[in-house]
């Protein structure tokens, strides 16, 4: 049964290929950075500076490429499974151009240099509004769309969406409360002062990355994999158990990111063991996810959306076993400050965020342009296995890099005189840097291929919005 009303696909379309788009730009950003790694010599112009580029890396890949995907599939989850067309359209079509207008402000910005210096929440205090008022927006228009649903039941990735929308605006104005300076030049300065402003500073800083980074995306594994796998979930009971734990432990976990600082050391060491318990609802996460497989294994031989989504529960769980190693105080003592840490990151962002970022994506865009599958089938392979071999050269290089590095650090001469002065970790490093590098290329080949994919499929499609499906015809 149909009625008469259709979904909104409109924003979810202009989302679906910024993300696309965004995420060419941002990893390209990460190429750049990571020659001028390998080849100080590239830092030719202040504004195209390592030290300018590599925000702006950092806020297009996660709020450009991952924010965009987020808005895309969580607008798309939450109308199908509510059974009902976005609320506030108007208020929606903002959300998607606000959201362009920062990254087109960020993109100005930090090249030229204006930062309040806090990562991941570099953008100044003029952005900082605009930032405030598109996420109150997306907020209205993601509640507003649960009010108005036809069923009872709230599922479950839309639990997981609305607890990273709530998160993500406390974590934002909470942070960036700061008191504006000058509007040209921007600049403010941190409402904290101190050891206070890290605490909040890294406090945000986890927490983007627990309900940014992973909150939002299990809200697209949830309801991604079992639409792709066409199975159930494997335990809808855990997959609400671990919401509950996750959101709970991952608010305490912040400090890890301040091990011997001047933090006071008993804030370090709680810090330490809700990192260590968070071990278990991230588990629980990604085992449901793979278990939603069940009795669909054979499906991931043929179908290559299936394997971009399994794999990144792969990487989640390989990077929520490797964070709370890391967490524990003396692991972190080796790998503090090393390019472990940025193995770590991309294990979590290419292989998790990217992956099931681009599984969704690949499913969306046939949906949404009226074609029963994308351009290219091959092409979606030829991406998996370019990307997946990106992704090991990656993270290997790094976590070897990283290791040594640590051990460079800390090695000492009979007469206990440091064995290696610091430029020699980094000379040592240099080769490291390079087969980092080959990974991030082939990273960014995979997304040029996507990107070829896409314009094809939707040159050869038109825009559809699907009508809305009446609850009784449909399990959404
Ligand atoms: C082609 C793909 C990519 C390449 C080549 C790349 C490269 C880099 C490089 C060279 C750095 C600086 C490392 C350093 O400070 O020593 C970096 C940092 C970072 N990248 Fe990427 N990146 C890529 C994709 C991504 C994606 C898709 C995400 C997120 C979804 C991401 C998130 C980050 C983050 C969060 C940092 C900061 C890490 C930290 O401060 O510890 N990157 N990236
Ligand atoms: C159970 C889950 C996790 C725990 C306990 C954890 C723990 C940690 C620890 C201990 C560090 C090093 C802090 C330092 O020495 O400075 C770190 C860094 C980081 N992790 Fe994780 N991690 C987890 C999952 C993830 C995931 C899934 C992602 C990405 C999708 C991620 C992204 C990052 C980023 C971006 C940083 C670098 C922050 C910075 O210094 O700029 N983490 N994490």
């Amino acid at each position: 049964m149909q009625s008469e009303a259709a979904y909104n696909y409109q924003v979810v379309r202009q989302f679906s290929v910024m993300t696309v788009v965004w995420g060419i730009v941002g990893m390209l950003v990460g190429v750049i950075i990571a020659a001028q790694l390998a080849w100080p010599e590239l830092n030719v112009v202040e504004w195209l500076s390592y030290g300018r580029l590599r925000p702006l890396h950092t806020n297009a890949v996660i709020f450009a490429f991952g924010g965009c995907a987020l808005f895309a599939t969580s607008y798309y989850c939450v109308q199908r499974t509510s059974h009902a067309p976005l609320f506030a359209p108007k208020l929606a079509a903002f959300t998607f151009w606000g959201w362009q207008l920062v990254i087109v402000l960020a993109a100005l910005t930090l090249p030229l240099g204006f930062t309040s210096g806090k990562e991941y929440a570099e953008l100044e205090w003029p952005i900082d509004l605009l930032i405030a008022a598109v996420w109150v927006s997306y907020a209205v228009v993601f509640f507003g769309t649960i009010m108005k649903r036809k069923v009872s039941h709230i599922y479950v990735a839309n639990w997981f969406f609305g607890g990273y929308i709530l998160t993500v605006a406390l974590l934002h104005i909470v942070n960036s409360a700061e008191i504006p300076v000058t509007l040209w030049p921007m600049k403010s300065y941190s409402a904290y002062a101190g050891v206070q402003d890290a605490m909040v500073q890294w406090w945000y800083g986890h927490n983007a990355v627990g309900f940014f980074l992973t909150a939002g995306f299990l809200g697209i594994m949830y309801y991604f994999v079992p639409k792709q796998a066409e199975r159930p979930i494997y335990s809808y009971r855990l997959s609400v158990v671990h919401f509950w734990a996750l959101i709970f432990t991952y608010m305490w976990a912040g400090p890890h990111h301040l091990h011997y600082t001047a933090l006071p050391d008993w804030t370090q060491s709680l810090g330490m063991v809700f990192s260590l318990i968070l071990l278990a609802p991230s588990w629980g996460g990604m085992i449901n996810g793979i278990m939603t497989l069940s009795g669909a294994w054979h499906k991931l031989r043929t179908d290559p959306i299936l394997k971009f989504m399994i794999t990144s529960l792969s990487f989640y769980g390989m990077s929520t076993f490797e964070g709370p190693m890391m967490s524990i105080k003396t692991v972190n003592a080796l790998s503090h400050y090393t390019d472990w840490t940025i193995g770590h990151v991309h294990s979590g962002a290419l292989g998790w965020v990217g992956f099931i970022s681009i599984g969704a994506i690949y499913y969306l865009i046939p949906r949404l342009f009226g074609k029963t599958q994308m351009h290219s089938v091959k092409l979606i392979e030829a991406h998996f296995w370019i990307a997946t071999i990106g992704i090991v050269l990656y993270i290997a290089s790094m976590w070897i890099a990283g290791v040594m590095q640590g051990m460079m650090w800390r090695e000492t001469n009979v007469d206990g005189t440091l064995a290696n002065s610091f430029i020699q970790s980094v000379k040592a490093t240099y080769p490291f840097y390079a087969v980092r590098l080959l990974g991030g290329v082939l990273y960014l080949s995979g997304m040029l291929l996507m990107g070829y994919n896409v314009a094809r499929t939707i040159a050869g499609g038109k825009p559809v919005n699907a009508p809305v499906l009446l609850p009784a015809a449909h399990a959404a």
